[in-house]
């Protein structure tokens, strides 16, 4: 331990190009173990000398500041006869290309059949929840995951015996369409089926695959276009231990993240908030960012980003050190 404890130290008296990083590192010296700090040093190693840009690319330059979204103001309407609808993200607060909220079913409640013009991805968050897509239905639990694409037809609804349901909904327009229609005939499937039998995607939590994404982090992949060939959003859940964190980085589109357990820091530009209990964070396109969970508690997100694919740009982390003001607004 001893040795692993003096390769920490002296890693952090190497050039990584990222005095941020360094202060990192030895402001959690008492804190965090001398595996943990190796673990995390290696990855610095790998990341940013070898990919972080030390200059902001201009194509990155932002239009738009931050939001940060409470669900304790964040607008609220009934869909249906006990099924509510939460707004985090969307053209209210600026976004592109993208929408998140969190709906809420009561037990026996039902949003009709309908479609929308782009693709939707739903994440179960606590209770039950039935998936029907033409007439196929799936019964997802906490975690599990399902992609509609655009224009096809599918009901949602928490079982009457379930207790109350939330999810997390995500759609790749700013302000999603509902056009309600005629319900298809019902199939049942298996209850571990994947969906393999239509054009919706089905990820069950249980059998899903985490990696690691970077130190002390799980990330687990929803939908991309890679999953789902010609999808146009990509996300997926992640949790993060104590230290764990992403690279600052920047993104070709908009991105947002709800925090749905635990408390998270998330550093845009130099800029601090700390968020919990479903808080919800538009990143533009171009805003230098990373979050990080400073607790000794796990944290975990659902993240949603308004591209095919989950393409994070590297960045220098003096840009999100406090003042520094990176694009000189
Ligand atoms: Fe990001």
């Amino acid at each position: 331990m001893d040795c692993e404890l003096k390769a920490a130290n002296d890693a952090c008296d190497l050039d990584l190009g990222c005095e941020g990083f360094k202060s990192e590192i030895r402001n959690s010296r008492s804190t965090i173990s001398p595996l943990f700090l190796l673990s995390t040093i290696n990855y610095h190693l790998s990341t940013y000398r070898m990919s972080a840009l030390t200059e902001l690319p201009e194509s990155f330059r932002p239009d738009r500041p931050e939001v940060m979204i409470s669900p304790n103001t964040a607008p609220k309407v009934e869909l249906a006869p006990g099924v509510e609808l939460m707004s985090l993200v969307g053209a209210a607060n600026g976004a592109r290309n993208l929408y998140t909220g969190v709906a809420s079913f009561q037990p026996g409640h039902v949003l009709p059949y309908h479609q929308h013009s782009c693709t939707e991805n739903i994440t179960v968050l606590e209770g039950e929840l039935i998936v029907e897509v033409e007439g196929r239905a799936h019964h997802l639990h906490a975690l599990d995951n399902i992609t509609i694409p655009a224009k096809v037809s599918h009901t949602t609804s928490c079982p009457p015996e379930a207790a109350p349901t939330r999810v997390h909904v995500a759609f790749a327009m700013a302000s999603p369409d509902r056009l309600l229609v005629e319900p298809p005939i019902r199939v049942s499937l298996s209850s571990d089926s994947e969906g393999l039998i239509g054009p919706e995607h089905v990820v069950r939590f249980k059998t899903a695959k985490p990696y690691v994404n970077g130190p002390n982090t799980e990330f687990y992949d929803y939908l991309n276009a890679k999953m789902i060939p010609g999808c146009d959003l990509s996300g997926g859940y992640a949790t993060f231990q104590h230290g764990g964190r992403l690279p600052a980085h920047v993104h070709d589109f908009d991105e947002s993240i709800c925090i749905v357990q635990g408390k998270a820091t998330c550093n845009v530009e130099g800029r601090l908030y700390s968020m919990s209990g479903g808080a919800t964070a538009l990143q533009p396109r171009g805003r230098v960012h990373y979050f990080i969970n400073e607790t000794h508690e796990t944290m975990a997100m659902i993240w949603v980003y308004a591209g095919p694919m989950p393409v994070r740009t590297e960045i220098d982390e003096r840009f999100t050190q406090p003042g520094v003001n990176p694009w000189g607004e």
